[in-house]
């Protein structure tokens, strides 16, 4: 533990930290001794939180209010944290828009690129900037194993995710040479507030779920060893098919059936 926080302490952000993944891993990150700035919209889910971990471990934690789908939002994050060490940036806070493309507005969809694409790029110039100047640090892009190919009726959180894959495998060898670690965790379906999401059942999909505790220990397993990790065996058999044994039209094609079959009628008019 004191490894991991002399190299990647002393403070932490995490956004998405008020549900599901981003939850565990303030949780661990705490139990690693860090300092925490927790992220997210849902303002009295920051705080409570925050008050359950500072009297369990006595760490320090900063709930911040932000909306990382607006364009300022990574600029709330530099404000909020110019008078730390962030050592560790956790760029988790996502959502997903099942559905024909068509459906939600074209304003919508961009709203989407930047909460999916644009701010954890923006998150990676920032924190990864502060940390190349120290020498030091770790970022942690949550992508998906939606990333792997074109996923119709999930196309634009499939594309976002993709991004963040790509971006995060050139960034970790040029961060690497800073002294900083990047790591793309991709995790497939996580019993997390996203299962709940309307317009989808997930129940429809032959898909093996894991919990966000298992997802969040893969990823510190990995990061400073790896580029890319896919937590759980059945996702990376599943990667290994769609993406190497199956021609990529029939992976497109296999998950769009898929999500024709889960995704609510009256989003695909
Ligand atoms: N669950 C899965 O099956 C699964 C699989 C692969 C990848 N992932 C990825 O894992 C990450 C975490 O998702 P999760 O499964 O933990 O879902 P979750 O429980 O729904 O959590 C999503 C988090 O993102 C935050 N968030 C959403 N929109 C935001 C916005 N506009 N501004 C700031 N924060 C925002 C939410 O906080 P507020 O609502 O309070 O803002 C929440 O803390 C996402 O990037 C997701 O794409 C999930």
């Amino acid at each position: 533990m004191e490894d991991f926080h002399s190299a990647y302490g002393p403070w932490a952000l995490v956004t998405g930290a008020s549900s599901g993944i981003g939850r565990e891993f303030a949780r661990a990150l705490v139990d690693r001794g860090l300092d925490l700035v927790l992220a997210a919209r849902r303002i009295d889910r920051l705080e409570s939180l925050a008050d359950e971990l500072t009297r369990s471990s006595g760490v320090s934690v900063r709930p911040v209010q932000v909306d990382l789908s607006r364009p300022d939002g990574v600029q709330r994050l530099d404000e909020a944290t110019s008078d730390l060490e962030v050592g560790l940036a956790v760029s988790n806070a996502g959502a997903i828009i099942p559905g024909s493309f068509l459906h939600p507005s074209a304003e919508t969809q961009a709203e989407f690129v930047q909460l999916n694409a644009t701010t954890p790029m923006q998150i990676s110039h920032l924190f990864g900037g502060r940390m190349a100047e120290r020498g030091r640090g770790g970022i942690v892009l949550v992508s998906s194993t939606s990333a792997f190919n074109g996923v119709p009726y999930l196309a634009n959180y499939a594309a976002v995710k993709a991004y963040q894959l790509v971006l995060g495998e050139a960034l970790h060898t040029e961060f690497a040479a800073k002294g900083v670690d990047l790591l793309v965790l991709a995790p497939g379906p996580t019993r997390t507030e996203m299962a709940d999401t309307e317009g989808i059942d997930f129940a429809q999909l032959p898909m093996k779920w894991m919990s966000p505790e298992d997802v969040v220990a893969a990823a510190l397993r990995a990061l400073g060893r790896k580029a890319v990790v896919v937590p759980g065996a059945t996702n990376r058999v599943m990667r290994l098919l769609t993406t190497r044994v199956m021609p990529r039209r029939a992976s497109v094609a296999l998950w769009g059936s898929m999500m024709r079959r889960a995704a609510d009628d009256a989003l695909i008019p």
